[in-house]
């Protein structure tokens, strides 16, 4: 295993398949590791907790951070580089620090661009920098994040000169046995909010017996309510734009942020 902390160190793992992450590894992030092996690459394990993405006020400080851990749980998944770089490297100067143009999934769905101001921007620059101080051929980001994905996906569609043949891979959520999607701010929950926050999960598969998104998103907040969660969206999108559906619910997907005191948490599903 290559722990590689500054920029000019990175030669490896070029061509590579990157799996980047703000540390704190569970078993989503895991899975994610095992699927960049099976694209045959080497594969880079990026751990970073990029302030850019959190609003002042936000879990930046608090984030957990444990890269001993980190780096032994990505060696054992399958990974041969951990690229562990300090902000200074990411973040060298005022050129290198340039937000890419967001595309219109990263500004018009109203759903993280709206809750989180700005935090959209922070992943676009953190991962336009990321790929190219690491140059992969694939990267991998899990559907957790499903907006992130889809605007990841669109920056890189849009920017095929500055990362030619680089493929985004999609990996399906990873979830607890009851449910639960992985997270790494799942450990800030107290027992009582652990079960709780099965309301997301609970609240995903209610709406997917509904047929009208209207009847679907009324279901989900009646089941997050039902588990007092506070929502911040409870709606169910186009699965590529993410913008409002008019009436057949089957090519959707629902999606919810939701709530628990100061713990906020995503998850979202496709229909069938
Ligand atoms: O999904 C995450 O953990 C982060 O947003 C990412 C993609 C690693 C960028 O910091």
């Amino acid at each position: 295993m290559l722990v590689v902390h500054a920029a000019d160190e990175l030669a490896p793992a070029h061509g590579g398949a990157l799996v980047p992450t703000m540390g704190a590894l569970h078993a989503g992030h895991l899975a994610l590791i095992r699927r960049a092996k099976e694209t045959g690459g080497r594969v880079v394990v990026s751990l970073f907790v990029n302030p850019t993405q959190f609003a002042p006020g936000e879990d930046h400080a608090k984030y957990p951070r444990r890269r001993a851990a980190d780096v032994a749980a990505a060696e054992e998944a399958g990974a041969e580089i951990v690229f562990a770089p300090e902000v200074e490297t990411v973040y060298p100067t005022e050129a290198e620090v340039a937000v890419p143009p967001l595309p219109p999934v990263a500004i018009d769905p109203g759903l993280e661009d709206a809750c989180r101001p700005g935090h959209l921007a922070g992943v676009c620059q953190v991962v336009a920098r990321l790929f190219d101080l690491v140059r992969p051929a694939h990267a991998i980001f899990g559907e957790k994040d499903f907006q992130q994905l889809l605007v990841i996906g669109a920056m890189t569609a849009r920017a095929t000169e500055r990362w030619p043949g680089l493929e985004i891979i999609a990996h399906p959520t990873v979830r607890e046995p009851d449910g639960l999607a992985m997270s790494s701010r799942n450990e800030y929950l107290a027992p009582d909010e652990r079960a709780r926050a099965l309301g997301l999960f609970e609240a995903l598969h209610a709406a997917r017996s509904e047929t009208r998104p209207d009847r679907a998103e009324e279901r989900m907040r009646s089941v997050l309510e039902g588990h007092a969660l506070e929502v911040d969206y409870a709606v169910v999108r186009d699965r590529t734009k993410l913008m409002p559906l008019a009436e057949d619910v089957s090519h959707g997907r629902a999606l919810i942020a939701a709530r628990l005191g100061a713990v906020r948490l995503i998850d979202n599903m496709a229909w069938g």
